[in-house]
Order: structure tokens, then sequence, then C-alpha cells
């Protein structure tokens, strides 16, 4: 015990003389805090960075609006001369179209900021300032961003639209929102009726909309797939089983082939046909080469039995 306080008051001697051999015993301490200091620095820099830059969030609240019911039409050729005025039965044919299709993205009074566009990059234009546009504000400039939309935004299309719906729209939106809206000359006019065939019109195949699309597919899938199950269990139980087994790589797949196939065949020779063609996808396998004429036969009439 006397010897260790001994040794401290040594300690104590040594560092009155030499002010130098301080500064080596604190060290190692500053040593320790500074990395403390660095290491919560570095535990929190994410957050740091993060708070720096403005939060990018994907948009899920815009209600993307499937495409309507369309039979097959032949779109009316339109009279430029006519349809180029803002009529007041357009303006309103226009402002129905806005409120429904379009103020959800652009507001409600044309400035952008609409329920959709939150979180939107780039957010939906503002039409209210003639700043920035991609095609621009001519009549024939909207009728153009309303047939191709903008590439890479938000701004679909609107193609299923019949022109004088775009034509209405454009007007609703170049009256009511932009000051002192750019004229369209002559030519941008017969340019537009060229690229867009307006006055002679033109053919417009059949729409559903894509959420019934689906359900009919799957309806129908459904339906096929319940005629399989009930093929295969016949043919398990029957002692054709084993032949039937030895010509298919895949027995579901083969049996969904030919119900999908079923109105197409109607005798032996087309489904011996559209087996072979098709063997390597079809779910039979190569040994459909080897069957005899009679064996064919048999295999048809047998499968149509039970399908
Ligand atoms: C889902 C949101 C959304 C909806 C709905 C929407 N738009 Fe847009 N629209 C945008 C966005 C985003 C832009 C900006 C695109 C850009 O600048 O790249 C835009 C741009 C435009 C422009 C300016 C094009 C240009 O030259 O810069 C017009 C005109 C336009 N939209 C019209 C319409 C009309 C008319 C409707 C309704 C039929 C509609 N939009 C519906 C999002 C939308």
């Amino acid at each position: 015990m006397k010897e260790f306080f001994e040794q401290i008051k040594d300690k104590i001697e040594e560092i009155k003389n030499s002010p130098g051999t301080i500064f080596g015993l604190i060290f190692p301490y500053f040593l320790v805090i500074g990395f403390l200091i660095g290491l919560y620095f570095i535990s929190k820099l994410e957050f740091l960075t993060r708070a720096k830059v403005p939060p990018v969030l994907k948009d899920t609240t815009a209600v993307v609006t499937d495409i309507p019911i369309r039979e097959a039409k032949i779109v009316p050729p339109v009279n430029l001369s006519e349809i180029k005025n803002a009529t007041p039965q357009l303006l309103s044919e226009g402002e129905q179209l806005y409120k429904s299709n379009c103020a959800s993205c652009h507001g409600e009074t044309g400035a952008g900021g609409g329920p959709a566009s939150a979180g939107l990059n780039p957010a939906p234009r503002n039409f209210t300032s003639l700043d920035g546009w991609k095609n621009g504000a001519k009549l024939s400039q909207i009728y153009t961003t309303l047939q191709e939309g903008i590439p890479g935004s938000s701004m679909i299309s609107y193609d299923y639209l019949l022109p004088e719906q775009k034509f209405a729209l454009a007007h609703y939106i170049r009256k009511n929102f932009i000051q002192n809206p750019p004229q369209d000359s002559q030519s941008d006019l017969e340019a537009l009726d060229a690229t867009y065939n307006l006055s002679a019109g033109q053919q417009l195949a059949a729409q559903i909309p894509v959420a019934l699309a689906i359900n009919i597919v799957m309806n129908e899938y459904e339906t096929d797939l319940a005629r399989v199950e009930n093929a295969l269990k016949k043919i398990v139980n029957s002692n054709y089983n084993g032949f039937f087994s030895n010509v298919t790589s895949d027995k579901r797949v083969a049996l969904m082939f030919l119900v999908r196939n079923f109105n197409s065949i109607n005798n032996e020779q087309t489904f011996k046909k559209i087996v072979i063609n098709n063997v390597n996808q079809n779910g039979f396998n190569g040994r459909v080469f080897n069957l005899s004429d009679q064996q064919w036969s048999e295999l048809y009439k047998f499968l149509s039995s039970v399908i």
C-alpha cells in the first residue's frame, strides 16, 4: 500500500517537472471522446442527409379511371372550320368532360394541384401559366397532347375520346384558364387534320374496360379449368389412363390445350394436325409421332367423349 502511494507521488513529481507528459496522459481520453462523437454523427448521418432532401413519394392516391366500354364505330369526320370555334355547346361539353376526367389532377381552377396530383413528378400542368408547356397551348397542340399523352408523365393519352370531345376540352381549357391563349394558324390546323385524318374520319375498334376484360378472361379460365379437371377424373378412372399418360408430358396442359381449341377441332384430321404441330407446348410428347392411324382414331374418339 505504501509503495503504491510512493509511486503516485513519484508520478506527480514527474508531471510537475515536465508539463509535456500531462498531454501524453490525457491525449487518449480526447481520442476516445472524439471517436464517440464521430460514431454518434455517423449513426445520425442517414437522418441528417434525408432531412435536407425533400422526400420523393410515389403517388398512390391518383385514381386511374379505366377506359370506358365503346362499341366499334366509325369516327365521324369533323368540319375543322366549324369546330375550331369555341361555341357554347362545345364549351359546355368541354366543362363536363374536364370535371370528370381532368380536374382530379389539374384542379377545378386549372391551376394544377387537384386531389390526385399529390406526389406526381412532373406535376400536372398549371394551365393559368404559359411557362414550360411541352406541346403548347394552341388548340392543335392541346389536341396533340390529348391524343398522344405526355410520355414519361402521368398525363396519359385520351385517344379514345372523339375528336369533337378533344376539341371541346381544348376550347374549355383555353377559354377558362389561359389568358390570351396562342392562336392556331391555318397551317397548324391543316397539319393537325393531316396527322389525325380529322376531316376524313376513321374507324375505331371496339373496346371494353381492362377490369372487365380481366374478369371475362378469368371466368373463361375457371370454366376451362373445371372442364379439364372433370375430363382428367374420367381419364384416370378409365382403362385409357396408361395410354394417355404415355403420349403426354403434362396431362393437365394437354387437356387445357384441347379444351381451348375444342371449337376448331371438329374431326380426327384437324385433331391430329393440331396436336402434332404444337407438340412442344401443348402437353403432349414426341411419342404421338409413333401412333398408328388406328390409335389416333381411338385417342380422338376417347378424348372427345371425356372433354
Ligand atoms: C393523373 C393526372 C392527370 C390527369 C387525370 C390529366 N392530366 Fe393532363 N397532365 C398531367 C401531368 C403530370 C402533366 C404534365 C406533363 C409534363 O409536363 O411532362 C399534364 C399536362 C397536361 C397538358 C399540358 C401539355 C403540355 O404541352 O405541356 C395538358 C393540355 C393537359 N395535361 C390536359 C389534360 C386534360 C384535358 C385532361 C383530361 C382529359 C388531363 N390533362 C388529365 C396529369 C394529368
